[in-house]
């Protein structure tokens, strides 16, 4: 693999270069506003700007957000593009490949492209519409480890087209994450929570090679739950593969919540896992794990080796339901095992409690770290080899 911190100023100057980064970041409401609730996604990329604007390279900055079917004005990339131009006052916002081509015509030097997903092809990994996104440049750099698990346009079948090599942010996932690869310090804790079911439960079932243990949280124990006969009212849920889930019980690793927290018409309500199926309106949500719960991961925690941490527990951002996610984060950030926390959501909730400083590393990966991390192959960094 060839890396951006090994290219020259020589090498560089004047180079119409594609940078791929991860700007998936979570919004929130405040004051009426929604604002950008950690931009640890956002900030990621700046030392591969940098690098390439101190070099005199020019730069399209490819990024997706959401996973819009078609257009979505509702998940345009503008709002990210307001917030580089606090960085970047000469950024350039274009929605189409005519504009971008205009702009490098015009000599800008930093463009953003509107979400990647809008454009046909992308998620098709197609090599037409990748053949069309190389025409713009003339290098290109992978920077976005968080979205390297999906065999995309932008991330793979471009590498066809283009010479490509690894942006800053990648080399750092890469160097901290392999630590754990390469020096496993047992008990191998995991804790998987958060939204997006269907992909993570077979991540989960891969990284079982590897971990001692993985503790789940509310959402994502639907599935689980269910399939043992418990109700789970009107909790989000994806259907799981059958092989999946049997894979997963017979592993005897995975702990689920034994009380969670319930939205109801009653307002937050602790239960008992055991007594979900004697409630007969099931107009409740599931929301977060319970006070036994919390008890019952904490000791996993302090006594792990290792402990890598993706998706929060409950609905964090609801003060009703924080207390799982903000406990699990206080005793992960207490422990002494080598510990790793990634993922949009997650990130957010550690930097928000100020315990960023206490994780040995924070991925921008999701469900990228934790595909790294069972020892899969990324197609994104694959197609950097
Ligand atoms: C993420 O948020 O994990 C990455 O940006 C990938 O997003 P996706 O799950 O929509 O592909």
């Amino acid at each position: 693999m060839k890396f951006l911190r090994e290219y020259t100023r020589k090498e560089l100057d004047g180079k119409q270069v594609l940078l791929r980064v991860d700007y998936n970041v979570a919004f929130v409401e405040r004051n009426g506003k929604k604002v950008i609730s950690d931009d640890y996604r956002i900030t990621s990329s700046f030392a591969s700007i940098d690098y390439l604007l101190a070099n005199n390279a020019k730069i399209i900055v490819l990024a997706h957000f959401g996973d819009p079917k078609g257009v979505d004005p509702i998940l345009t990339l503008q709002p990210i593009s307001e917030r580089l131009k606090d960085r970047y006052a000469d950024l350039e916002f274009a929605k189409t490949f005519e504009e971008v081509s205009q702009k490098s015509k015009e000599n800008k030097h930093l463009i953003l492209l509107e979400n990647i997903r809008f454009f046909e092809g992308e998620k098709e990994n197609s090599n037409e519409f990748a053949t069309k996104l190389a025409s713009l440049g003339s290098l290109y750099i992978n920077d976005a480890f968080a979205v390297s698990h999906r065999p995309n346009a932008s991330v793979v079948a471009i590498t066809k087209h283009l010479p490509s090599i690894v942006g800053m942010q990648m080399e750092k996932e890469l160097t901290n994450l392999d630590k754990i690869l390469t020096n496993v310090t047992h008990p191998f804790v995991c804790i998987v929570g958060g939204a997006k079911i269907g992909t993570k439960v077979p991540l989960i079932n891969n990284l079982l090679s590897r971990a001692d243990t993985v503790l789940v949280g509310s959402g994502i124990a639907c599935p689980l739950l269910r399939a043992q006969g418990y109700a789970t009212g009107k909790t989000i849920y994806e259907a799981v593969e059958k092989k999946e889930l049997t894979m997963l019980f017979e592993s005897h690793k995975i702990l689920l919540p034994q009380d969670v927290v319930l939205e109801t018409d009653k307002g937050p309500t602790p239960i008992k896992i055991s007594d979900l199926n004697t409630i007969s309106n099931q107009e409740y949500v599931i929301l977060d794990v319970g006070e036994e719960t919390i008890k019952e991961y904490t000791k996993y925690i302090a006594g792990a080796g290792i402990i890598v941490w993706n998706g929060p527990l409950g609905l964090f951002e609801n003060p009703d339901f924080k207390k799982g996610s903000e406990a699990i984060a206080h005793a992960i950030a207490n422990s002494s095992a080598f510990k790793v926390v990634g993922g949009g959501e997650t990130v957010s909730l550690v930097h928000g409690l100020g315990l960023a400083d206490k994780f040995d590393f924070v991925s921008t990966g999701g469900g990228a770290m934790i595909s790294y991390l069972s020892g899969e192959k990324l197609p994104g960094i694959e197609a950097l080899k």
